[in-house]
């Protein structure tokens, strides 16, 4: 685990980038990233995107309060003009992060509307502007989100060049979310899903710029896949399958990292720190608890019992009862159907 002491943004430990969660707007909140931390010591979690015009024009903190439990963590900004992403990347710093990464691989209408997202591929030289301006402005790696191609763009040459122009300014991370973005004509879902996974093209950059730190994302679901990833990349991004499958992340630590296991760590465990955390969410900004409970509805998948203590934690006509009395409710609804299961 040597491949990065070289490199000056190594901040925490060769490994930091091995394992990350992906920034997913509207679902990693301080919240999400609460219970993810609780999970795994060791992945890097990142915030949503958070544009440059809502942290110039709206609540600061509300955007970038977080947990010190969260670390190590990144900051995800959308926007494009050098002065602002700068300005945003000295409020990263101020407020603690690890991290600054830029937004080039969201293909939703609204940021292009914004002329941000992956629409800024087109612009390499724009995007390494702003990189530049970033790293002037704060001593934090700054690292780029993007995609393999937009549109029907199926050149290799296309994403090697926006790496190469982009790594000149002096970006040393690139998180390559391994399929193009369609601008025209599918969702921010579909673009997800229908374009097609080009893995090789990641382990082409890797071997095209062995220097930088190439992060692999997109369609990763389970440990052996991402260990094949991590044999000729620098790390692995998963999204959606963490958020789905919350239980998977509890053997990280030992799977990806080497650590013993931890034997505290039960899904009853976390499931009571997480009622400590909305009680103290609750009592000290107002969070009511179903805005952080719904992160952890997949935490007993696959368990007898699972589906009604699913029900219990997203029943919003509880919200009015402490969450430790939802635990115990949800706690023996899910022990009576597993039993009826027998
Ligand atoms: C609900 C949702 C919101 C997302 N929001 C963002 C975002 O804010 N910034 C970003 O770079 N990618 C965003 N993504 C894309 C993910 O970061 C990731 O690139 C994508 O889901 C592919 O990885 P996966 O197959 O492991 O899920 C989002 C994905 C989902 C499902």
């Amino acid at each position: 685990m040597s491949y990065c002491v070289d490199l000056k943004e190594n901040i925490c430990e060769p490994s930091s980038w091995r394992l990350c969660i992906a920034p997913m707007l509207n679902w990693t909140d301080r919240g999400c990233r609460y219970f993810h931390r609780l999970l795994t010591r060791r992945a890097r979690l990142y915030t949503e995107m958070v544009t440059t015009g809502a942290l110039l024009h709206g609540d600061v903190a509300h955007h970038l309060r977080f947990n010190p439990e969260e670390h190590p963590l990144a900051l995800q900004l959308g926007g494009s003009e050098a002065a602002d992403l700068a300005h945003c990347a000295r409020l990263a710093q101020q407020w603690g992060y690890d991290e600054v990464n830029l937004n080039c691989g969201c293909p939703s209408e609204r940021v292009q509307r914004g002329a941000f997202g992956a629409c800024l591929m087109r612009e390499p030289q724009l995007v390494a502007d702003g990189v530049k301006a970033m790293r002037d402005a704060c001593t934090l790696p700054v690292t780029v989100k993007h995609r393999i191609g937009i549109d029907r763009i199926e050149d290799y040459g296309f994403v090697r060049d926006f790496v190469g122009i982009v790594a000149q300014a002096g970006c040393e991370t690139f998180i390559v979310h391994a399929r193009n973005a369609w601008l025209q004509g599918l969702s921010p879902k579909e673009n997800r899903e229908i374009p097609p996974l080009r893995y090789e093209w990641a382990y082409r950059l890797k071997r095209d710029f062995p220097q930088l730190r190439i992060i692999i994302n997109g369609g990763v679901t389970a440990t052996p896949a991402a260990l094949e990833h991590l044999s000729r990349l620098d790390g692995v991004m998963v999204g959606r399958a963490a958020y789905h499958d919350p239980w998977w992340l509890a053997c990280w630590d030992a799977d990806f990292f080497g650590d013993a296991q931890r034997p505290e760590c039960d899904r009853q465990t976390i499931e009571r720190a997480m009622c400590d955390y909305m009680a103290r969410e609750a009592a000290q900004h107002g969070t009511p608890w179903p805005a952080i409970a719904r992160h952890m509805l997949g935490l007993y998948n696959g368990l007898p019992g699972a589906r009604r203590w699913r029900q219990v934690w997203s029943d919003h006509r509880l919200k009015d009862r402490s969450a430790h009395e939802v635990m115990a409710l949800a706690h023996s609804l899910r022990v009576s159907q597993a039993g009826d299961a027998l």
